[in-house]
């Protein structure tokens, strides 16, 4: 209970932002570093060669606005969901492979540390977003039904009704999509449809309702999203 109450304080003090300081009351836990979205820039711009990091913009662009649709855009991304990513690129002690498997990205992660990854969550979620643009003409209307209506009969809910009408998502609980490459957003549905990323339940059992049809109107409609 200690416990759970203050991951609750640490929760809450994240998001009211980086200049407060969030008490600790397990007396096991050692307060964490106040985050710092200034060191955060730096590993992600030039990365730490000392400690084999990667610059994390070599592939994700300035500011983490991707030019190519080979990798995801992160800029404006909220915080929280960003720094999930990162642990969840990790393998868990005891586990066999990470919640979301992916080889470029699990080597990238492996350097860094806890303070590192929110450091780089918090500078991202400062970032303006340049979004995609969708291009299939023909398929705009059933990604848009599907955003906003859902999958009448098949039990697939509205993506709006969590990643709202915009696509930008709740801080802290539901991920911005809108803007994305729609071909990263096509091939994260589908590694929830068939388990390659298993970080999240709902999205599983969604995506898995869904035809490659379906997921590809969606994910091309998402990135013409505003
Ligand atoms: C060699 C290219 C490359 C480098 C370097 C790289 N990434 Fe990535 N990153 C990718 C690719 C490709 C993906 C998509 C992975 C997938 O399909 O699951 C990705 C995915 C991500 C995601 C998930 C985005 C989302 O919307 O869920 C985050 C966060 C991320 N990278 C952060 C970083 C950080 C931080 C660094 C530097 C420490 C970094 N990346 C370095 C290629 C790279
Ligand atoms: C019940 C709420 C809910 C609904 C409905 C929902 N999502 Fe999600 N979605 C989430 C959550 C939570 C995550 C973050 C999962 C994680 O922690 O990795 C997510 C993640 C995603 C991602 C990964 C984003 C990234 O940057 O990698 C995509 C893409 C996505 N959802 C698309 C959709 C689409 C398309 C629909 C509608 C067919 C939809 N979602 C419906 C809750 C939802």
């Amino acid at each position: 209970m200690k416990h759970v109450l203050s991951l609750m304080l640490v929760a809450s003090g994240a998001m009211l932002g980086a200049t407060v300081a969030v008490p600790s009351l397990a007396a096991d836990a050692p307060p964490r570093p106040k985050v710092d979205a200034a060191k955060g820039e730096q590993l992600f711009t030039n990365g730490d060669a000392a400690r084999n990091i990667i610059a994390c913009a070599s592939c994700h662009g300035p500011g983490g606005n991707s030019p190519g649709a080979a990798n995801p855009k992160l800029a404006g991304q909220h915080a929280e969901y960003t720094y999930k990513q990162l642990v969840n690129f990790k393998v868990k002690e005891g586990a066999k492979t990470p919640e979301r498997v992916n080889p470029v990205m699990n080597a990238n992660v492996a350097g860094l540390t806890d303070e590192d990854m929110r450091n780089i969550a918090a500078y991202l979620g400062t970032q303006a977003l340049k979004p995609a643009v969708a291009r299939n003409k023909d398929t705009v209307e059933l990604g848009q039904r599907i955003f906003r209506a859902g999958i009448a009969g098949k039990g697939v809910p509205a993506c709006a009704s969590c990643h709202g009408p915009t696509g930008t998502g709740i801080p802290s609980q539901y991920p911005r999509v809108s803007g994305q490459f729609a071909e990263y957003t096509e091939a994260q549905l589908v590694a929830f449809r068939n388990g390659t990323r298993h970080n999240n339940v709902p999205m599983a059992e969604i995506a898995g309702k869904m035809s490659d049809a379906e997921i590809k109107a969606v994910a091309d409609y998402i990135a013409g999203l505003r």
